[in-house]
């Protein structure tokens, strides 16, 4: 493959692990439950939560996502929602990225109706530049260029989630992809 390395698993491990001290410290005494949007942030959350060493639970969102393009619409679906009650617990959202920010936006007015303690969003990536609609994210990974990325558990057309690196696919490989995609 020649799939470009934008961050690679050692650069990832690390930030991971910064951003698992912080919370650790930030929700010192309190248990939250870390909500995962997937299929994307199922890695990301998995390294998260291992290296935290505060006790936490887990509870998943499904929304719709772009299908097999790789420009949101900015209409947003619920596919699966949570499992337990979040009234009055603390929250932490943990998303893969921040594109135009309307996925982000829709989960937390989702979210926050639900009156949690508190509600917080970590995002391992942000494309700052690509932001559409203001969307508050507590923490942040890496804020990275306006470039389509897979790896660590990002796809494109549900491939690719398995590299241990956040890359850029080439022409080739996107050309490929697109030759397989069944409609
Ligand atoms: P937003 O609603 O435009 O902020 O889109 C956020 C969602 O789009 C993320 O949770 C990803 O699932 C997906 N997404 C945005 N940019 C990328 C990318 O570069 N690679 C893979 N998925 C992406
Ligand atoms: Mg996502």
């Amino acid at each position: 493959m020649d799939t470009e390395t934008l961050l690679d698993q050692e650069t990832l491990d690390k930030r991971v692990r910064e951003l698992a001290q912080e919370l650790s410290r930030d929700f010192m005494g309190q248990t939250p439950i870390l909500v995962g949007i997937l299929k994307g942030s199922a890695i990301f959350l998995t390294d998260l939560i291992r290296h935290m060493n505060i006790d936490c639970e887990i509870d998943f969102l499904s929304i719709s996502s772009y299908g097999n393009r790789t420009e949101s619409s900015g209409s947003i679906k619920l596919l699966k929602d949570l499992d337990r009650d979040i009234f009055e617990r603390d929250v932490i959202v943990v998303e893969d990225i921040v594109d135009s920010g309307y996925s982000l936006a829709y989960i937390r007015r989702y979210l926050a109706a639900r009156n949690p303690r508190s509600l917080s969003i970590v995002a391992l990536l942000d494309k700052r530049d690509r932001r559409e609609t203001h969307v508050y994210v507590d923490y942040v990974g890496f804020p990275i260029p306006d470039r389509f990325v897979v790896g660590y558990g990002l796809d494109f057309a549900e491939r690719f989630r398995g590299l241990s690196f956040i890359g850029v696919l080439s022409e080739d490989e996107v050309e490929a992809v697109r030759n397989q995609a069944t409609p």
